[in-house]
């Protein structure tokens, strides 16, 4: 089994009915999780990006999934399926989180 470069590791967490706090299955992650393998795919990096869904990660932000990156440190909350291109561009083939969706409390990167 090869050793990935990037882990994306993608909250799909869904809270029991009449639990209120927010989730990030209930907000996109599935389909964030299904956008991020598409671009992953359509790149060729198949064999260096790993990507999985788990459940929460902790922010549980109040709009949007959350996503965080290993070995790297890369937290992204608040994410939508319309931040994946930019994400697969510059994380996933240039090695570059992107500065601007990174979430600053929980990154060790900026
Ligand atoms: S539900 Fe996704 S981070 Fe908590």
């Amino acid at each position: 089994m090869p050793i990935p470069e990037k882990h994306f590791f993608v909250c799909t967490n869904r809270r029991p009915p009449g639990v209120e706090v927010p989730s990030c299955g209930a907000q996109d992650g599935f389909e964030i999780l299904a956008a991020l393998r598409e671009e992953r795919d359509r790149r060729g990096l198949a064999a260096s990006v790993f990507i999985t869904a788990t459940g929460c990660l902790g922010p549980c932000p109040a709009k949007g999934g959350t996503v965080v990156v290993y070995p790297d440190g890369s937290w992204y909350t608040g994410l939508s399926t319309a931040d994946v291109p930019e994400i697969g561009e510059q994380h996933m083939a240039g090695g570059k989180p992107v500065s601007r969706l990174l979430d600053k409390e929980f990154s060790r990167v900026e």
